[in-house]
């Protein structure tokens, strides 16, 4: 088990240091499991995609199957994925609508509220001796929703999950709230495994516009990156850090993009624009997102009507990741406008064959691969930009740099270095 003088010096803030080894030593990694994901409020699901009694979706918190389920009386539940007696998957699919689940190993039968309410031979073979009470599906310590959005953590003491994505809920809302009804997930969701540690793939999302220009050129150029009517002007841009590790790039603007267009998709955009005024205010009005991180690996990318995702990052050792994708859009938008956005979406960013996406996708497993070798480990990674300028932005909450920045990731590596050098959610607070 590594100690705290292990973890020294791995996450130099002052200096802009990163050790490579956060990124590729498996000690690290299983330590991290459990400071880190084991006590994170984690992304679960959508609540569009579990609207009625008896709808589930299988999810993941870390490397942990969990199920998440709405029991019959309406109340969203997430339980490990696994049976108590010998430890099976006890619910295979990936989502579906069930009052019960029954195991399909020995038989034992769970209810949508993670009750065991049925074990095959409990008179004949267990002589009724079997308490069943004690013997339920093990409940995720805490779980609650956000503008749509179900997250849950494994630790009782975590702080509540308004507290724990504070600041950031503000900038969430120009996204999750921007008009009456809320969002909802659209077409499936995307599964694909990536050679590379869930960090590179989640500090990138938190803020490194720094790449776009030179990842991105191929993307960009061959008309993958959007409508070509995005009015960027970076001087305005900023990134900006919150408490607890979030990061998220503000793309400061007084309009969106999609917004010059005449069709029907111009026209949401432009009554978006002036329902954001109107619900969330003047300074955010001007908020166009942006990338950001929900901190650990919740990550989302909203350009205009044309680029509507969001994404976690499950870690699958030191050096993969499997990540799940969905393009999501505005509930009570016209159908034309959900179909644009999916298929616009599908294009740039929602999937690993993506414009966007395969770009990234390359850079991190090669990032990962070259950061393993013993000598290679002695020298740190560079997280200088724009260190020293950070600073405060009248009416955005949050600690703010000018785009493009280090600055947010150094807010999730910094998190991540309290996290791991803490025993309990109490030494993190203190
Ligand atoms: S493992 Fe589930 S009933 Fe035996
Ligand atoms: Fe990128």
């Amino acid at each position: 088990m590594l100690d705290s003088k292990d973890l020294k010096g791995l996450v130099d803030l002052d200096r802009g240091l990163v050790s490579r080894s956060i990124y590729v030593d498996r000690d690290l990694y299983e330590l991290e499991l459990e400071r880190v994901f084991a006590r994170c409020w984690l992304f679960l699901a959508h609540e569009s995609q579990i609207p009625n009694p008896g709808d589930f979706v299988s999810a993941y918190m870390g490397e942990d199957p969990v199920l998440v389920v709405r029991d019959s009386r309406g109340k969203i539940n997430a339980f490990l994925n696994t049976c108590r007696h010998r430890g099976m998957r006890v619910c295979r699919a990936d989502a579906g609508n069930a009052a019960a689940f029954t195991c399909t190993y020995h038989g034992w039968t769970y209810g949508n509220d993670g009750k065991l309410v049925g074990v095959p031979g409990y008179k004949e073979y267990y002589y009724e001796e079997l308490d069943m009470e004690q013997w339920g599906l093990v409940p995720v310590a805490q779980v609650d929703s956000y503008k749509g959005l179900i997250f849950a953590t494994f630790d009782p003491e975590a702080p509540l999950l308004i507290e724990y994505l504070g600041d950031m809920a503000f900038y969430l809302d120009v996204t999750f709230d921007r008009v009456e009804g809320g969002t909802e997930l659209i077409g499936g969701v995307h599964k694909w495994i990536m050679p590379c540690n869930w960090k590179f793939a989640a500090d990138n999302f938190a803020g490194d516009g720094y790449h776009v220009p030179i990842t991105h050129i191929s993307a960009m150029k061959t008309g993958f990156g959007g409508s070509g009517t995005d009015p960027r002007d970076f001087s305005k841009y900023f990134s900006v850090t919150t408490k607890w590790g979030h990061g998220f790039d503000v793309f400061w603007s007084s309009y969106s993009t999609y917004s010059a267009r005449e069709d029907v998709v111009g026209q949401y955009a432009r009554a978006a624009d002036e329902s954001i005024a109107r619900r969330l205010g003047e300074a955010r009005s001007h908020i166009r997102p942006g990338n950001g991180n929900v901190f650990p690996h919740l990550s989302l990318a909203v350009f205009g009507e044309g680029n509507r995702t969001i994404r976690v990052w499950h870690p699958r050792g030191p050096d993969k990741v499997e990540t799940w994708s969905w393009v999501f859009q505005d509930k009570n938008a016209p159908q034309e406008v959900k179909d644009f956005t999916r298929l616009a979406t599908e294009r740039q960013q929602a999937g690993p064959a993506s414009g966007f996406e395969q770009d990234d996708g390359e850079n991190w497993g090669m990032c990962t691969e070259s950061s393993k070798g013993v000598i290679a480990r002695r020298y740190p990674m560079n997280y200088t930009l724009g260190l020293g300028r950070e600073g405060k932005r009248e009416e955005y909450p949050g600690s703010v740099a000018l785009y493009p920045s280090e600055h947010n990731q150094r807010g999730l590596h910094g998190q991540w270095a309290k996290l791991m050098a803490a025993d309990s959610w109490a030494d993190v607070l203190r």
